[in-house]
């Protein structure tokens, strides 16, 4: 879709706002489809963050199973939203949060908590005890990879040997209160981290080196982790893995049961920038243009949506349409205005996009469920119009994080 066909289905719209084109979203569900080659995908959340969309997308296929949710109380508000089988990937030590789950678990609710220590067992054992339930929980295992000098992966988890998850496991199946359900194993380092970063000619080189050594080190790590524990007694209903930039390789481990992926859904732009994937950009937000500070400038109301994580300029949101148009450096995407000026770069030599007061300027945010953390709704943009708009978690009064 061009910057007319957007321009002209926003009309009357008021800005800012956030957007999502689903004939996109629908053409990146099916891509991801694809690419999983048949293994169910648990839709990750967090990179969602509207119980309209994650339903959308629960929808769209059989093989869409199951939400991977980033907070023991969202998960107990998706239950709470008709939504069941949802695996909280991150530990929690909120004795309240906890309790809405055992609850929740109680009154036949399939919610899964995630466990990497014997402090996380030993509460959550505690609070299912006195709620008198059986709780299932997952057990997060570290998918980082050391080199010499380098760290290649996310801290998560202390656990990365099958004799640690074998402890863990004798301390879960000690209680009475809590059950061993499911392996996470989150390689980020491959999910994440893309080969043709802009400026990154250097990292560019290494990554995909530093990949195909991982995976399969990968492979033997969790396939191991996943035997000890069946080995000591273990039920397992899943072994979890993978993100959106990992799909291909996670795949084809034969102990993982299940995919997660929720970036690939949106696209945001930090998912530009990998070599063997593109998917379309189905999100974004539109601000207003509200001054013209001078020839080849024009100024936006709005859009300092800065993603998380590292610093860096890659974190800011990207102007997407018109084209031809970058932030300025000095002043970046700002608290509540934002400065574009004409890129110099010579493919926009013969662009004459000028921008007008009013008119609206799309942007696409660097991660992908961010964006719902700034705007209370999502208008949905199907065959160039307008046809509905949805809440986001923020939108019905939801923060979690
Ligand atoms: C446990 C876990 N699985 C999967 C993902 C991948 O999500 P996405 O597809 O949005 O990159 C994440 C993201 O951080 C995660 O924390």
């Amino acid at each position: 879709m061009n910057y007319q066909s957007y321009k002209q289905s926003l009309q009357g719209q008021t800005l800012p706002l956030a957007y999502v084109n689903l004939d996109y979203l629908e053409l990146n569900a099916n891509a991801i489809l694809q690419r999983a080659g048949g293994m169910p995908v648990r839709v990750v959340s967090k990179s969602l963050r509207s119980v309209d969309i994650i339903k959308k997308l629960l929808g769209h296929s059989s093989l869409f199973q199951g939400v991977m949710c980033f907070h023991p109380d969202e998960a107990v508000f998706l239950a709470e939203q008709g939504l069941d089988d949802l695996l909280v990937a991150y530990p929690s030590m909120q004795a309240e949060a906890i309790t809405a789950v055992c609850e929740a678990t109680r009154s036949g609710k399939r919610i899964v908590l995630m466990v990497d220590s014997a402090a996380h067992v030993e509460l959550i054992a505690s609070i299912a005890e006195k709620v008198g339930v059986m709780q299932p929980v997952c057990m997060e295992i570290d998918m980082s990879t050391r080199f010499p000098g380098v760290h290649f992966g996310v801290r998560r988890s202390p656990i990365s040997t099958p004799a640690q998850a074998v402890e863990l496991y004798r301390t879960i199946a000690k209680k009475g209160a809590v059950k061993l359900e499911g392996v996470m194993g989150y390689e980020g380092q491959i999910a994440g981290v893309g080969d043709q970063v802009p400026g990154k000619e250097l990292q560019n080189r290494a990554i995909p080196w530093l990949k195909r050594i991982s995976i399969p080190l990968l492979t033997r790590r969790r396939g191991a982790v996943v035997e000890a524990l069946q080995d000591a007694g273990a039920k397992l209903r899943f072994v979890n893995g993978g993100g959106t930039g990992s799909i291909d390789s996670t795949r084809e481990d034969p102990s993982v049961t299940e995919l997660a992926v929720g970036s690939g859904f949106f696209s945001p732009h930090l998912f530009d920038y990998y070599s063997d994937f593109q998917y379309l950009p189905a999100a974004g937000f539109a601000l207003e243009v509200s001054r013209l500070p001078g020839s080849g400038y024009a100024t936006c109301s709005g859009g300092g949506y800065i993603a998380s994580g590292g610093v860096g300029v890659e974190k800011s949101p990207k102007p997407y349409l018109p084209e031809g148009f970058v932030l300025d450096e000095n002043e970046g995407a700002g608290e509540v205005q934002t400065p574009l000026k004409r890129s110099s770069d010579k493919k926009y030599k013969n662009v004459t996009n000028a921008l007008s007061h009013g008119d609206p300027v799309l942007f696409r945010h660097c991660k992908a469920g961010e964006l719902c953390e700034r705007f209370n709704e999502l208008v949905l943009i199907k065959n160039g119009e307008v046809v509905d708009k949805c809440l986001t978690y923020r939108g019905q009064g939801k923060s979690f994080i």
